[in-house]
């Protein structure tokens, strides 16, 4: 991969722990500078390197505003890493669901707040488990829908794929450079499972054998190559080789590109979120 970025500025969402970490501490690495944008900074020891920690709670309107109306200058690539996944059910302080608060209404705002400033790309973490989600239009916050958490993740996900189709496609139209993209990790061990319950905590203890260290470490390559590797307008990445090593186009369902579902999404997200 590309091994200087000096000069380049990142933000990296949840960069807390797990992916997130990892991929702020790469980019450090090689010479960019950092931005670690997390819920609490008193808990964040950052990475070697040009790195600074701000303030960031996505499932949060006002946050979200508070750091966009920080940001002074060019922003070369956000990452909109951050994410929750099988949280009991819940609402933000906006009234959005949680999952969709945090995995897709906030780093929507954010993303839409910073675009004044974003000169390279959007780089937005998706999952293999956008399968398991369907859109509901009108209901996207489960106020009629009986809540099932692994679900409420995999319409939030799904989102997230829609969120950089209907993007890339706005990009475009208005003529501007920027790109969309998403990537997905695979299977990392994390803190990502620790709201699982029930089956799936047990499925997921079943598999921490076979996540090693090392394919955890290779979940950000995906993210990584989205984020400065020669990539085209919504590329979406995944894992590839024995152990995640190689990253590689992942393949899209057509619900994936949906594109009129995409549209509407956007027009919703817009209405609520005032962004
Ligand atoms: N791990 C996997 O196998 C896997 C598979 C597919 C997709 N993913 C995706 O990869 C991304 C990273 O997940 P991970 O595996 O690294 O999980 P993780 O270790 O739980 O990290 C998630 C990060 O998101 C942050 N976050 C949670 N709520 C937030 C909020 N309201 N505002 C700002 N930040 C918030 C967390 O911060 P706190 O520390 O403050 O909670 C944490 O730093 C997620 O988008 C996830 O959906 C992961």
């Amino acid at each position: 991969m590309t091994n200087s970025l000096s000069g380049r500025t990142f933000v990296v969402t949840g960069a807390a722990g797990g992916l997130g970490a990892i991929t702020a501490r790469d980019l450090a690495a090689r010479g960019a500078h950092v931005v670690l944008a997390v819920r609490d900074p008193a808990r964040v020891t950052p990475p070697p390197g040009d790195t600074e920690v701000r303030r960031l709670d996505l499932a949060d309107l006002a946050s979200v505003r508070a750091f966009a109306d920080g940001w002074s200058g060019d922003l070369d690539v956000l990452v909109n890493n951050a994410g929750v996944m099988a949280v009991p059910y819940g609402k933000s302080v906006d009234g959005f669901e949680t999952h969709m608060a945090v995995n897709h209404f906030g780093p929507f705002a954010l993303t839409n707040l910073l675009l004044p400033h974003l000169t390279g790309r959007v780089v937005t973490v998706a999952s293999g488990l956008s399968r398991t989600g369907k859109i509901e239009l009108d209901d996207l916050n489960w106020d009629r829908r009986r809540y099932s958490p692994m679900r409420a993740y995999g319409q939030s996900k799904l989102a997230n794929l829609l969120f950089t189709l209907e993007l890339q496609r706005r990009l475009t139209e208005a003529g501007s450079k920027v790109l969309a993209v998403a990537a997905h990790p695979g299977v990392a061990r994390t803190g990502l499972d620790r709201h699982a319950g029930g089956v799936q905590a047990v499925v997921v203890k079943a598999l921490y054998p076979l996540i090693t260290q090392k394919k955890t470490e290779y979940g950000a390559l995906p993210t990584l190559f989205a984020a400065t590797e020669d990539v085209p307008g919504n590329a979406y990445l995944g894992p590839g080789g024995r152990s995640g090593e190689t990253p590689k186009p992942a393949r899209r369902r057509p619900a994936d590109s949906d594109a009129a579902v995409a549209r509407t999404l956007w027009d919703v997200s817009a209405r609520l979120t005032h962004s």
